[in-house]
């Protein structure tokens, strides 16, 4: 459907794609990434806190604050993509208190202008989750590799491995399920937790290193178009483009035409009328200034 034809997405319709046309997701952080995810037909737009990692050059999520992460959704927002943004909370954002859950998921609907917020965690964050339902903002779960966890799990590693944390992951996402959240991501879990919890929540599940069983996928942009120049790239990854490489032949092909003379071209030059030039070159010409004061002189 063209661009122009498509109706805004929002967290009800997400909800309702359950067991339907599966869900396209991915990361942006700016308008143009916006534009773009807009235009291939993404259902959803995370402006993930992997902003911290993928953009700013931190290693990890924690170091991203929500007026970072408020003046990059309201970028992504200015786009007007039909897509529903999601602003990413960011830590420390909700974990303190249901109150600071609250405040901080309002101003990413009213400041950065997203439509829903994510959080991480499952029935720890319960309270957290119900208070910002509570305050009619549409939430989405994460479960499974949370990296706002990293030092408590002890880097990046693959969650929901062994039969007791699986049975733990599925019990989260029916709390979660039953609070209310419009969809859940997994991330990082094994194919067979995926297709449990998929199989038993009554909303869409969205994958990341998931498997093939959730509902829908998701990636984040700069991984899936190969703009990461250079970053790690998880195995659940796959590049469909080489982003990075094209940017640096273009850049190549510009430098070469500014030593060859070829850039800037007439079409690419400003001109100003012909009369206009010709005083100028008068104004400016040191001999016509000497025979002016010679003229005065005389
Ligand atoms: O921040 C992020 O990019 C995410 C997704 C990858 C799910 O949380």
């Amino acid at each position: 459907m063209a661009d122009g034809q498509r109706r805004p997405m929002t967290a009800p319709a997400v909800r309702a794609r359950k067991g339907g046309a599966k869900l396209k997701m991915v990361t942006a952080y700016d308008a143009p990434t916006a534009r773009i995810a807009d235009r291939a037909g993404t259902d959803i737009i995370l402006v993930g806190d992997s902003l911290a990692n993928v953009v700013l050059g931190y290693n990890d999520t924690l170091k991203v604050s929500m007026d970072v992460m408020i003046h990059h959704t309201a970028a992504v927002t200015r786009a007007e993509p039909k897509a529903l943004v999601v602003g990413d909370m960011p830590w420390l954002s909700y974990h303190t208190s249901s109150d600071e859950a609250v405040k901080n998921a309002g101003r990413f609907i009213r400041e950065g202008g997203a439509s829903a917020v994510k959080l991480e965690g499952g029935r720890k964050r319960l309270p957290m989750i119900e208070a910002v339902l509570d305050a009619e903002i549409p939430v989405l779960g994460h479960l499974g590799l949370t990296p706002q966890s990293v030092n408590t799990m002890g880097g990046y590693k693959v969650q929901g491995k062994h039969a007791q944390d699986a049975y733990e992951m599925i019990s989260d996402a029916h709390a979660i399920a039953d609070a209310g959240v419009f969809a859940i991501v997994l991330e990082g879990v094994p194919d067979v937790v995926a297709e449990i919890v998929t199989n038993e929540v009554p909303v869409p599940t969205i994958g990341i290193g998931a498997g093939i069983h959730c509902d829908g996928q998701v990636l984040v942009f700069h991984d899936v178009t190969g703009l990461g120049a250079g970053a790690y790239v998880p195995k659940f990854v796959r590049k469909y483009a080489n982003l990075a490489d094209d940017a640096v032949a273009a850049l190549e092909r510009f430098y070469a035409d500014i030593d060859s003379g070829a850039f800037p071209s007439e079409g690419e030059t400003y001109h100003m009328p012909a009369e206009s030039e010709e005083i100028l070159r008068h104004l400016a010409d040191p001999s016509d200034h000497l025979m002016a004061d010679e003229a005065m002189e005389g």
